[in-house]
This record gives structure tokens, sequence and C-alpha cells, in this order.
């Protein structure tokens, strides 16, 4: 393990909560926060099985709460029965919540579509009937590439009523990405769309699922069921493709939820690591989903008349946290959104808020960045064009928020009155970890502030010892909380080596560097392995690389990233052809063949915003890259290290030209 933090953000301004919501506060004040903190760290069982107790309800009740007898792979109410579906909708149907809308959903083109609890269950319950007609049962694994809909939440919690692991893949990966996911996880069912809708263009879906399919290996798949969503054509297979909307047409409305173990497998959610290999991240069904409501109840403030709208998509981790189980888990009315905050202006997110009066709204910094730009163009997409006095929280989520896009969202979407929940997590951790709570944390632009209750997040050294305030460090979780992974889907050692590395007291290491200040809060300062950050999506530098090499005409490959004002980091790749080196307008076409290449082999989000050609890349002597120039050279600046360990100095002049 190594890492260099080199600077720190010098940050002054704190923000009080406000006095009024913190009198609303469900965690209110200073000494509310400091309540919950010291119950946790007093007795974590008795804090834990209280809470899961009191929020979930349970088909067959634990007695015991925390198993570690096999710790890295801890259990948790771990004899306990239940469904997570019917925590999500049944519990509604039954508490007043009936008629209440549960879902806004807002289409590409703009046309609104309601559904409260009931209709929600009543789909729920039809689909999940017409998925156990196929003869699926508790234990397979489903696929779900799915664009932002209505539907894509009735499929993940249809699965969830028949304990079905579902594995969303985001409808941006390519059918290369989706072959991987499908094979790795042994899926029998997958779930799509004829085509989505992104910013008035429609993007094929089941195409990429019969190449996926075309690809083979997937003959554990029985069935392919499409969602219509545009009407476009579609190659069919009778045998194994059918209609979502012929699959439920005939089913009751009620589907008798299955219970199953609180360690069932909900959910496998693939994410970028240090290797080439997404690592398949298992969650459970019980600690999951109680971690995903309370974070909803305190972090988010959840209250009967809030209108929630978190604008992730489905095939990340927040959008199944913070869309498909925790705002249904807290019986909230939340926005569905399946467009783009472009389209068909940049106003798109303001006009949102104003007309469904949302009242907490949770958000990525890239977005906010790229909105800073667009609205300074042109006066009408700026915030202040709208009326956005519904909103009273705002949340930020993915990457680091910078002082400035924190300021701008305060003032100008927040009207400075709303507080803003810079929240860290990982897809890893399932939920939030490190936030402020809206009504009691004093804010500070940039920092995310203290940890939840329960959540023994520390800076440690390589040794896990703590650093002092003030310096950097690993970023760990000493003890275990109930919503964290559990393994890695098929490789339990990948598991225990990537996340409690035996030098670190068995901590969970987050794979961020990090620092605190004097008052106990954290400042995140990125990873400290070979992932990257751009727009808030996570990937693999080794990923991007071996897309690259497999193009016939690449003998090698190096990427890394570069800090971008926009997407946070950027992606530059380092590439050698196995012809002469290209130049000019060569290198150009040639560059773009590349990049499109990759957007083929991972998806679009993979592309490199730079390709630069050179005879070599930097080695040692011992032939390792040095990635650590490559990061030098990529952001422009001269190289002033030593670099007499160098095979072939002359290389970095070459290198440092961008095409
Ligand atoms: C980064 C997304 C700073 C971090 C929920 C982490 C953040 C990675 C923040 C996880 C934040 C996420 N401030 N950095 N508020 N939130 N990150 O798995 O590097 O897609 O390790 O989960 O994003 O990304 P993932």
């Amino acid at each position: 393990m190594s890492m260099s933090i080199e600077s720190t953000l010098v940050e002054t301004r704190v923000f009080p909560p406000p006095a009024d919501f913190a009198k609303q506060a469900n965690v209110s004040g200073a000494a509310g926060y400091q309540a919950l903190l010291a119950e946790a760290d007093r007795d974590p069982d008795a804090f834990w099985g209280r809470l899961a107790r009191e929020n979930l309800s349970w088909a067959k009740p634990f007695t015991q709460v925390l198993d570690e007898s096999r710790a890295p792979f801890y259990r948790w109410f771990g004899d306990g029965e239940l469904n997570i579906s019917a925590n999500c909708l049944d519990v509604n149907l039954t508490n007043g919540n009936a008629d209440k809308v549960a879902i806004i959903f807002e289409a590409d083109g703009g046309a609104v579509t309601r559904v409260t609890y009931r209709q929600l269950y009543e789909r729920v319950c039809q689909f999940a009937n017409g998925l156990k007609s196929l003869g699926y049962t508790t234990g397979e694994r489903s696929i779900i590439y799915l664009p932002m809909s209505i539907e894509a939440v009735v499929a993940m919690q249809a699965c969830a009523r028949l304990g079905i692991t579902h594995s969303v893949v985001f409808g941006g990966f390519s059918a290369k990405s989706l072959h991987e996911r499908i094979t790795d996880v042994g899926a029998t069912l997958v779930i799509t769309a004829d085509e989505q809708m992104r910013g008035g263009k429609s993007i094929p879906l089941k195409p990429a699922v019969d190449e996926a399919f075309g690809m083979g290996g997937c003959e554990a798949v029985r069935h392919c069921v499409v969602y219509q969503r545009t009407g476009g054509k579609v190659v069919w297979d009778d045998k194994r493709d059918i209609w979502m909307h012929d699959l439920v047409k005939q089913q009751s409305t009620v589907c008798e939820p299955v219970a199953v173990n609180a360690e069932h497998p909900l959910f496998i959610l693939y994410t970028s690591g240090s290797t080439g290999k997404p690592k398949g991240v298992q969650h459970s069904s019980a600690g999951y989903l109680l971690w995903a409501k309370l974070t909803m109840q305190w972090v988010f403030d959840a209250k009967a008349s809030d209108v929630f709208w978190c604008t992730a998509d489905v095939g990340w981790v927040t959008g199944h946290t913070y869309i498909a189980y925790g705002p249904l888990a807290a019986g909230m009315t939340q926005i569905v959104f399946e467009g783009v905050p472009t389209y068909p202006d940049a106003g798109r997110f303001w006009k949102m808020i104003q007309d469904h009066h949302v009242t907490i709204f949770y958000t990525a910094p890239t977005a906010i960045r790229s909105l800073i730009k667009a609205s300074d163009a042109n006066e009408a997409h700026h915030p202040k064009s709208y009326n956005l006095s519904s909103l009273r929280l705002l949340g930020s989520v993915g990457e680091p928020i910078n002082p400035e896009a924190w300021m701008w969202y305060h003032n100008n979407v927040g009207g400075g009155r709303c507080p803003i929940v810079d929240t860290w997590w990982q897809t890893e951790t399932g939920g939030h970890m490190i936030t402020p709570l809206p009504g009691a944390t004093p804010l500070k632009p940039g920092s995310c502030t203290t940890r939840l209750p329960g959540i023994t997040a520390a800076i440690v050294d390589e040794t896990g010892h703590d650093v002092e305030a003030g310096h950097g460090g690993f970023l760990v979780i000493k003890r275990p909380w109930p919503s964290m992974i559990r393994t890695i889907w098929g490789d339990p050692d990948r598991f225990e080596k990537s996340y409690f590395p035996s030098e670190l007291k068995g901590y969970y290491l987050a794979g961020d560097g990090a620092q605190c200040d004097a008052d106990g809060c954290f400042w995140i300062m990125g990873r400290i392995d070979d992932v990257l950050n751009v727009s808030g999506h996570r990937l693999g530098t080794m990923e991007v690389e071996s897309a690259l090499v497999s193009h016939e005409m690449v003998a090698e490959a190096a990427v890394v990233g570069r800090p971008d004002a926009t997407t946070g980091e950027a992606v530059v790749a380092f590439v050698v052809l196995k012809r002469s080196r290209p130049e000019g307008d060569e290198a150009i076409a040639i560059g773009k063949q590349l990049r499109d290449w990759v957007a083929k082999e991972i998806g679009p989000i993979a592309k490199p915003k730079e390709i630069r050609f050179g005879d070599n890349l930097p080695k040692t002597r011992s032939g390792k890259i040095m990635r650590r120039l490559l990061r030098v050279v990529a952001k422009g600046e001269a190289v002033t290290q030593d670099v007499s360990t160098l095979e072939n100095p002359a290389i970095l002049d070459q290198l440092s030209k961008p095409v």
C-alpha cells in the first residue's frame, strides 16, 4: 500500500444548522447526534438490535445481533427471517400510505406518471407472480438491464419478493460488460427493455442483450423478459423472450412475500477495483435495508410530506439504496427520472424541482459543476429563473465536492437556507457512512464532516494506528456495521485481501485517503489504489488498459487520471501501437478509433478523454511502468522527480505533447 497526500483544503467557513430546521429534525441538535453516537459506542449490539426490531418487520425475529465467529465474514441478525419487498410495500398498505403517491415518474420527453403505494404493490405482485409462473424461485440470480423507469423498481422489488438475487447493470454498459456479469453471477433470468430514451434519442438495450447471449456461456438463462419502452424493432427468440406486459397480464395482484434469512443476498452489484476484473459486491437483506431506511430518516430527515429526488441511476448503488429501497421503506413520495440534466435544456433539474415541489434533492458534484457552466452561459437555465422554494434539504454524493461548487449549490439552488449533506460512502458500504446530519452538524464546504452513529470511521497509518488530526492516512471502519459488503461474489479470497488486509488489525479498508481536522471532520482526498472517479463513476485503470490492449493495433497501454474541472478526474491513456507511432491527422484518427473501441468494450463512461502515442512507455530497469510520472505528464506539468531509475528518460518528452 502506498499513498501520497499532497495537500489539504484550506476551508474555514462553517454553516451551523438553521434553527428552524434543527427544531423539526428527526435527529435534532448536537445533543441528538451525541446521544445516538454514545448509545452505539457504549453497546453496539444493543444499539443495532434495538434499531432492527423497531424499524424492520420480521417474519421470524432474530435472537443474535452480530456473529463475528467467521470475521470478516460477519453475519447480522443471522437467525432472523424477513422479506425486503414486504418491508418496502406491504408495510405501507396498513400504515395509512396505501393511497399516497410512491413514485412520480418523469420520462425523458416530459410525460409524468404517478403510482401509489397500493398500485406499486400490485404491480410488483403481478410481476413476481409472472416470474413464478416461469418457474423462478428463491436463490436464483437475475440480471436487470433497464432504463430508469417504474418498471426497473418493480423488477428489483419483484425479485426481492421471491428471494431472487438481482444484479442491475447500468444501461450505459456495453454488451461485453453485460456478458461478463451474466456469466459471473450465473444468471438464469435477464430483464431488459427494447430501448431506452436519453436526451431525445433512443438507445437500444435488447440488441446488447442478444449480443451478450451470442458470446456464449449464457446457457443458464432460461428467459429474457422485455419491457416495451419505445416500440422499437427487436429481434425475437420465441423460446426465450417474453414481453413484460404479456407476462403480467393475467397475474393476480397478490403475491405472498417469501421470507428469507436476514443474510440472504438481496443483490450483487459490480464495481471497479484495482484489477481488470470488476468485483461483484454482495449485499445482505436485513442489515442492508435497515441502514437504507435509517439513513433516509437521519440523513435525509424523511418526513411524510416530503418529495424526495435522488438523480442517480438504478444501475449504481446510489440508485439501489436511495431509489429502489430506502425511500420506499421510509414511505416517501419520490421522483424517478428517465432523462438527462441537459435535455431539452440545462434548466431541466430546476424545472422538475419546481413542477413537482421537490423538498429534498440529492445529486452528484459533477452534475452541479456542469450546470454551473451551463447557467453561466445562459441565464434562462440558471436556478434563479425557477421557483425552488419547495426545497428544504440538498445532498451530494459520489466524489468530493469542491468548496466553490458547494457554495454555488448552497446559494443558488438552496437559496442559502437549505443544509447540504455531503455523503461519503461506497458500493461496499451499502449506505451513508460519513455525512452531516442536517439538523445537527455544522457544515464545512468540501468536508463530508462526521461519522454516523454506529459507524467507527477513523484515519490510520499503514500499521493500523490512528494518525493525529491534520495528518493524512487510510480511511478505515474499525467495527462491522449491518449494511456492509458480505463478500465478493465467487471470490471470498479477494474480499478478504482487498478489504481486510492483515496489517490493518481487521479494520475495513475503504480505499480512500483522507484526513480529519481538529473538529473530527473528515476530508476525503481521493483513492489510494488504481481506481479513478470520473463524473462520480468508479473506473479501474486496469479495466481501461485491458480494453485498449485487446485492440489488434495496440501493443501496450497505461492509463492514469488527470484532475478535471467538470468530471473530477479524466481518463488519459498512453498507448504504444504495434506499428510505428502515428502523428498529426493519423494520430487523431487512430485515437478516435481507440476511444470508440473502449466505449464498445466497457461503455461510453470509460472513454479516454485523451490518448497520446509513444514509441514506448516510461519504465524502470526492471520493466515496471512509472505511472507516477505519467500522471505528472498528463497534467501538462514538468517532471521534477528523480528519473534516474528510468530505462528510457527521453520518452517523457515525447509523451508530454498532446496529439
Ligand atoms: C468517492 C458511490 C468524497 C470515494 C456512493 C469512494 C466520495 C467512491 C464521496 C465510492 C463524497 C463517494 N466525498 N468522495 N461525498 N462519495 N466518494 O462505490 O472515493 O460508486 O471510495 O459509491 O466514491 O464510489 P461508489
